[in-house]
């Protein structure tokens, strides 16, 4: 008699054998696509952007303003300003000084700037922009400034941008005639692109004046909105076909202190009335020290309520919800005292939607949004966990919802991917009747491929998944070694064929941090870079980019011997319909070494038909894009035709694919 180990093992590899040759054949592997019951409807908002203002991604950034410290509220008045008194090197350290008056009595604006001109065209001042500013041949610059030319005795300002070696590149004169106050303006144009500019301020006549908001912006920027945003990052923004934008974080929101949180209030109305606040970001990580990062505001609630209107996204704003971050100070505003801060997201809900009439509405009408920007969504809280949060978010739920019962609440699961406060966050949730719960996973690349499989038992009666904030890291969470790796962006694709295949319970996606500018950031990887000239789509965008503008509206089954493709043998897959062109979308994801073939097996589809085959793949799984090569990966799209029952299609290694037909 044979052992029965043997026996066993026998039978292992009689059913192994049947199977590799029933699905995973030598040749290829048959894929059964079922198009005849879709399982679930795509959300529009499956794949969306999380902006959060970290790696000056709104002042330096997305904010096209190019001085630094326009109005002199940083912590030190004079950071980004150089003047001969303070330059070791100036052969003029006696020709002036100027330095700050503080009016505390102006909570918004403390700061002004007083300039003694003691000799007469030797003075200059110079501000330095965010690393340099980025200016482009033949542009115009829009140049404003406040000025009280108190004893007259300046004739002139001329205001010039200079390259890196100092040679003037653009030059205005302004005369401020004024004694009062009074706003100025001109324009300037580039005569040489430059990415390191600065701007030199040096003055005609000697004497004293006074200065404020000295500002500069290019003329072009996004949708042609004065004053508005960096046109290559928007665009880029735009070509994501972007669901929602959530804004304007992330930790930012919390604050380090309550005293640092976001407050919408301030990023509202008059922008020369905004106060400047330190970004928490500032002095976060010792590792990426940037001490000059401050939020102006200029990009506020409205220009991102704006921006979502733009880029054609669901505005998802996130406010604070009475804690600070629990990383660092998680200060707590007691339950009794939370009155203002349920206030804030009552009146930004009313600033929103509200009519013109109301005391919200008529802020937003006032300034110069009549119409209401439909707001559908709230993050109420970004990364908090345990009790407190769940004591104020019932708080926040039970008044928000009485008053506004359509507007969705999008609660937080905190900042791990799983665990004692994970499950907490998910069961306390769920029994409030939670409608969205935000997730956040920083996580490793093998995580990723292994968690193809995270949300396919989930409860379907419980809330909805807002994949809110997730990146591969090369390395390990906040490493400056983490790269934007074609291998990252691969395990993300594997990914998110498992946040597809489960859009009945996952309804919101998006990656994190959206942006960084090359010189000045604190966290990588992020999905866009920018230097202040160019801007750079990683390989993380562009299989965003891929889902985004593939999303379909519904859910089709597709998989190899009865299986959802999860990993087997590399393999990773998922289907939808298109409904407004009745197009069939398959993204297949190979992440294994070597080639593989595929069988594709749909019924009732058309006996010849031309697919577009979508190919983004690389040489080696370390390949990024950089500026130098920014399309080192990037998709290839070829036609191509195919019989039905000869739908094959070879899978490069480590490759997405994403296969398209018209299901007519
Ligand atoms: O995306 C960077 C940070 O990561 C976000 O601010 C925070 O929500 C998360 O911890």
């Amino acid at each position: 008699m044979m052992p029965s180990t043997l026996i066993r093992s026998l039978v292992l590899l009689i059913i192994n054998f049947i199977l590799m040759n029933f699905a995973f054949a030598k040749d290829h592997i048959v894929l059964d696509l079922d198009l005849s019951t879709p399982i679930a409807k795509i959300q529009p908002s499956m794949y969306g952007i999380f902006f959060e203002d970290i790696n000056f991604s709104a002042d330096g950034g997305l904010y096209a303003e190019l001085v630094k410290n326009r109005s002199f509220e940083f912590d030190k008045p004079m950071m980004g300003w150089l003047q001969p008194a303070t330059d070791p090197y100036s052969l003029n350290q006696n020709s002036g000084i100027a330095s700050t008056l503080n009016f505390a009595s102006n909570k918004s604006n403390k700061n002004v700037l007083r300039v003694n001109v003691h000799n007469d065209k030797n003075y200059s001042l110079v501000n330095e922009g965010f690393r340099g500013m980025g200016i482009t041949k033949g542009q115009d610059y829009l140049l404003s400034f406040y000025a009280a030319n108190n004893d007259q005795k300046i004739k002139n300002i001329i205001f010039q941008l200079v390259d890196a070696q100092e040679n003037v590149v653009a030059s205005v004169r302004v005369a401020p005639k004024d004694k009062e106050w009074r706003k100025y303006t001109a324009q300037l144009n580039a005569k040489k692109t430059e990415e390191k500019a600065r701007l030199k301020i040096t003055f005609e006549g000697a004497g004293v004046i006074d200065l404020d908001m000295i500002s500069l912006f290019p003329k072009e920027t996004w949708k042609g909105k004065a004053k508005g945003i960096r046109q290559d990052l928007a665009q880029l923004l735009f070509d994501l076909k972007p669901g929602f934008l959530r804004f304007p974080g992330g930790c930012i929101i919390e604050g380090r202190t309550l005293a640092q949180r976001y407050q919408w209030k301030n990023t509202i109305g008059d922008v020369e009335q905004r106060p400047t606040m330190i970004s928490r970001w500032n002095t976060e990580f010792s590792h990426k020290v940037t001490p000059d990062y401050f939020q102006t505001f200029g990009l506020g609630f409205y220009e991102y309520f704006q921006l979502a209107e733009d880029l054609g996204a669901e505005p998802i704003p996130v406010l604070n919800c009475g804690i600070a971050c629990q990383f660092n100070s998680g200060e707590l505003v007691p339950v009794s005292e939370l009155d203002p801060y349920i206030q804030d997201a009552l009146d930004l809900i009313e600033f929103a939607n509200g009519s013109v009439q109301s005391v919200w509405g008529k802020v937003r009408k006032e300034m110069g949004h009549p119409e209401p920007f439909n707001l559908k969504y709230i993050g109420i809280g970004n990364e908090q966990w345990g009790p407190q949060y769940i004591e104020r978010f019932k708080i926040f739920q039970k008044v928000l919802k009485e008053k506004y019962p359509d507007i969705v609440l999008i609660s937080g699961s905190g900042p791990f991917a799983d665990g004692e406060q994970f499950d907490y966050a998910h069961r306390e949730l769920k029994k409030l009747g939670a409608e969205i719960i935000d997730e956040h996973y920083y996580k490793d690349i093998d995580w990723f491929k292994k968690n193809a499989t995270r949300y396919d038992n989930y409860d379907r009666q419980g809330p909805k998944i807002f994949a809110g904030e997730y990146a591969a890291q090369s390395v390990a969470i906040v490493s400056p070694e983490n790269k934007n790796s074609w291998e990252t962006a691969l395990a993300e694709a594997a990914f998110m064929t498992g946040l597809e295949r489960n859009a009945d319970v996952v309804h919101m996606t998006s990656y994190a941090p959206l942006m960084a500018h090359t010189e000045a950031w604190q966290w990588s990887p992020n999905m866009i870079w920018f230097n202040n000239l160019q801007s750079l789509a990683t390989a993380n965008y562009e299989v965003q980019k891929l889902f985004a503008n593939n999303r379909g509206t519904e859910l089709l089954s597709i998989s190899a011997n009865g299986k959802a493709l999860t990993g087997q043998g590399g393999l990773y897959a998922s289907a939808v319909r298109d409904g407004t062109d009745n197009t069939v979308i398959i993204k297949l994801v190979n992440s294994a070494s070597a080639e593989q073939e595929i069988k594709l097996n749909a019924q009732s589809q058309p006996v010849k038909l031309s697919a577009t085959v979508t190919t983004l793949t690389s040489k080696l799984l370390s390949d990024e894009n950089t500026f130098s090569n920014p399309r080192t990966v990037h998709p290839v799209v070829e036609k191509r035709s195919f019989k039905s029952d000869q739908f094959l299609i070879k899978l490069p290694a480590n490759a997405l694919v994403i296969i398209k037909y018209s299901a007519n």
